[in-house]
């Protein structure tokens, strides 16, 4: 028995080492979001942005799903693939973006506008994938939207990616949710323009779940796997990054010749934080904490996310860094 206790070097390497054995051993694959621990990245099979991850789900041969991210993230996995075991090392990992919506609220609304299609973003619960007409992440959710007949679309649950999504849509009628990632809030404008000041140089790239004010200050504003594509491709040097500075880690590796800065040192999100290695061995060795979706919206939001993926594409890369 390991003393999970500890963190020490030599300690994480053994446990990188039982790792590697168990998922040999259960058939399982691990998926990783772009803002989990340095270490979490290194032992990933697939990671990426929310919708990279939701692909790998989908494609996957492997039996068990140890998906390290949060809970919105693990569930819509185990939606996707409902004859698979999906595994969330910490049950606590939550996104107090997807709490800030419910599905009374959100009938609620839908019952003001019933003429109004319903766009949820991937940052939501089951239930409300449920209630809701189709998915989007922060890669995709331009053409969602766009793709979608009706004029008047309510986006729930972040405001900030919906009020971008209305600046490129100006045809539609989007009706914003009260909702925000506060790890994104903790960017300001200030923030913004002391990093443009102290590195001249540098393009600043944001997530659009930034404030308006933030994002207007961007060269390029994309999903958390638009800014790897993007810092490959630019002929510029130096970035700075707005957005949970987990994605760093690989951002440096991946770009050995090029500089990434952070804005502030305050964009940490503690949910994504949770995952370590500890846990990761813990759960492939006692398959916890499995997630499970209630019967009565499993289908439902199935087709919610389904309906996302036909029109943006399933397949994905090995990996999709
Ligand atoms: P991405 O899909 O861009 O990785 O964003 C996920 C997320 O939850 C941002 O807070």
């Amino acid at each position: 028995m390991m003393d999970y206790s500890r963190d020490d070097k030599l300690y994480k390497e053994d446990l990188k080492k039982k790792i590697i054995r168990l998922k040999a051993k259960r058939n399982a694959v691990i998926i990783v979001h772009n803002y989990q621990r340095d270490e979490i990245q290194e032992i990933a099979d697939y990671s990426g942005d929310s919708l990279g991850l939701a692909r790998a789900a989908v494609n996957t041969k492997a039996e068990i799903i140890v998906f390290c991210g949060v809970h919105f993230m693990a569930e819509s996995a185990s939606i996707l693939n409902p004859e698979k075991i999906v595994l969330l090392p910490v049950k606590e990992a939550g996104c107090p973006l997807a709490d800030m919506i419910t599905v009374a609220k959100l009938r609620a609304k839908k019952e003001e506008f019933p003429e109004a299609a319903v766009v949820c973003y991937v940052n939501s619960s089951a239930g409300v994938k449920a209630e809701s007409d189709i998915a989007c992440t922060s890669s995709n959710a331009i053409e969602v939207v766009r793709s979608i007949k009706e004029k008047r679309i309510i986006f729930v649950p972040d405001k900030n990616l919906g009020r971008y999504v209305q600046s490129h849509v100006p045809e539609k009628e989007i009706i914003l949710w009260e909702g925000y990632c506060p790890t994104h809030l903790r960017l300001t404008e200030e923030d913004a323009v002391k990093a443009r000041r102290n590195f001249p140089g540098a393009e600043f790239i944001a997530h659009p779940e930034c404030r308006p004010e933030v994002l207007k200050l961007a060269d390029h504003i994309c999903s958390t796997k638009g800014m790897f594509d993007y810092a490959k491709a630019a002929d510029t040097k130096e970035f700075i990054i707005g957005t949970e500075s987990g994605i760093l880690y690989n951002l440096r590796k991946k770009n050995p010749g090029k500089k990434f800065h952070t804005p502030t040192t305050h964009l940490l999100c503690a949910n994504m934080k949770l995952t370590t290695l500890g846990w990761v061995a813990y759960s492939l060795e006692n398959l916890v904490h499995k997630v499970k979706v209630a019967d009565c919206v499993k289908e439902k939001a199935r087709s919610t996310l389904e309906r996302m993926l036909d029109i943006t594409g399933k397949t994905t890369t090995k990996h999709p860094l």
